[in-house]
């Protein structure tokens, strides 16, 4: 992970409009990282990484912000949600998960980067596998004449598999081979050691089941599980993903306000929410965590957390994990023009999923500049009047003018519908500035 600060925002840009001073702060702290790891391993360790909290409204990008770093990223990276989480000791997913799981992104990530250098191997072992069940191998006692012929037949056979000629062939493949992962990482290291020697007793259960009949086609897919394990080595790919998850790893820890304590509401409040809290400090400070795949400390791991706060602060989370997050950004709420943006200058906007969509009926749906303008501020409007609930607003609005036109799609065949700003106002205007039928239907 290399790219610049100026590299990564342009990125973001293309999916997450403004909110310009999240998208530096995030940007300039995966920097950091990568400058961090430049240097010796003596300074490197003093340089702990600052937390960053994103804070903004509902609808304005935060989990969209994460979604698309954790697409960009060649690190290990995950994003989970504060609220899923329980104190430890009571019954759900404890937080040290949140590490383990971050082990088994960074397993996939690095096997994945072997795979990719192994590629020729296994694909050269997967081809082997499969001639080899087509052309079962001759007798010792075959006489030279034999093996010549065999030798040759072999020669063609591999190349008719590589493009593809025998796709459609059956073969029986074996399975025994192919690990069943049990990857449960809900599970404390010793009881996931426990499900291990379960899966293993199963797969001798299994055995005599375990082969399959399967077009090769198929085969070179499964086979490529079993030529990985077989040729990578999976140890030296664990002790480099522990130390890619302990040195570069993020955890993006959306719905934390769904954690703090509101200091106004205390009489309802749930205490288990501040036992998560108790459970996050170690971890976000840095202490070490037990998986299954080995120890790792957590000091250099990078949290990224996110709230919308509506109904808490980020000062009613426990000072020590406030203090834990010294970076703060603050996302703005949309604007008319952003939420005009939003619809014409990100990819895959929302207009393009449903021109996309009425494409597949054979209706073409063309977006006036002024019918998107129009939906922009009605959308706008409507978050005035109602809830702010930002860029979601939009996929409601939009709903309710293609509502019509997406249901008789079919009457429509082969027509251009253009989307102007007079059919956007005729089929929203009522709804929007009567309050109450906003509230229902928007
Ligand atoms: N600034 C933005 N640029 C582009 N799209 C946006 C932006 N803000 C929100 N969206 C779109 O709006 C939808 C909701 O956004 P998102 O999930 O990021 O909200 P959020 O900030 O996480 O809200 P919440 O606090 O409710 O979780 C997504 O489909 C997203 O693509
Ligand atoms: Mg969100």
């Amino acid at each position: 992970m290399n790219l610049t600060p100026k590299e990564i925002v342009a990125y973001l840009d293309k999916y997450v409009i403004s909110q310009k001073d999240a998208k530096k702060t995030i940007a300039l702290a995966l920097r950091t990282r990568y400058r961090r790891m430049q240097l010796s391993p003596e300074i490197q360790d003093d340089i702990m990484p600052k937390n960053i909290l994103i804070i903004g409204s509902t609808g304005v990008g935060k989990t969209e912000i994460s979604r698309r770093l954790a697409k960009m990223m060649k690190v290990p990276f995950i994003k989970v949600e504060a609220s899923k989480y329980t104190e430890v000791g009571f019954v759900g997913r404890d937080v040290e998960s949140m590490i383990r799981d971050l082990v088994i992104n960074a397993i996939a990530l690095v096997k994945a980067e072997q795979e990719e250098l192994n590629k020729e191997k296994i694909e050269n072992y997967v081809i082997n596998k499969i001639v080899e069940k087509l052309l079962p191998p001759l007798p010792e006692s075959a006489t030279e004449a034999k093996k010549d012929d065999y030798k040759r037949l072999l020669a063609t056979m591999e190349v008719k598999v590589i493009n593809g000629e025998m796709d459609d062939r059956i073969i029986q493949i074996e399975f025994d081979k192919i690990h069943i992962e049990f990857n449960d990482t809900n599970l404390p290291p010793e009881m996931a050691k426990v499900q291990e020697s379960f899966s293993k007793i199963f797969e001798t259960m299994n055995k005599e089941d375990k082969k399959k009949d399967v077009t090769v086609k198929d085969a070179k897919e499964l086979l490529k599980h079993e030529a990985a394990s077989k040729l990578l080595d999976m140890v030296s790919i664990n002790n480099e993903a522990l130390k890619r998850a302990a040195n570069g790893g993020i955890i993006f820890l959306d719905e934390i306000d769904k954690i703090a304590i509101s200091s106004k509401s205390q009489g309802r409040n749930d205490p288990s929410k501040e036992g998560v809290q108790r459970d996050l400090l170690p971890i976000v400070e840095g202490s070490s965590v037990t998986t299954k795949y080995g120890v790792i400390d957590t000091d250099h791991i990078l949290f990224i957390a996110a709230g919308a706060f509506h109904l808490t602060k980020p000062s009613d989370l426990i000072p020590e994990l406030q203090g834990r997050f010294p970076l703060r950004v603050e996302l703005e709420s949309l604007t008319e023009e952003t939420l005009y943006k939003i619809l014409t200058q990100t990819q895959n906007s929302l207009l393009k999923q449903y021109e996309a969509l009425l494409s597949v009926e054979d209706v073409k749906l063309i977006f006036e500049d002024e019918g998107i303008l129009a939906i922009a501020k009605l959308a706008h409007r409507a978050n005035e009047i109602t809830e702010d609930i930002g860029a979601r607003r939009l996929h409601t609005v939009l709903e309710k003018v293609l509502e019509d036109i997406s249901f008789n799609a079919e009457d429509h065949k082969g027509e251009e519908i253009i989307i102007t700003s007079k059919l956007v106002h005729e089929k929203l205007d009522m709804v929007v500035e009567d309050e109450d039928l906003s509230r229902y239907i928007l």
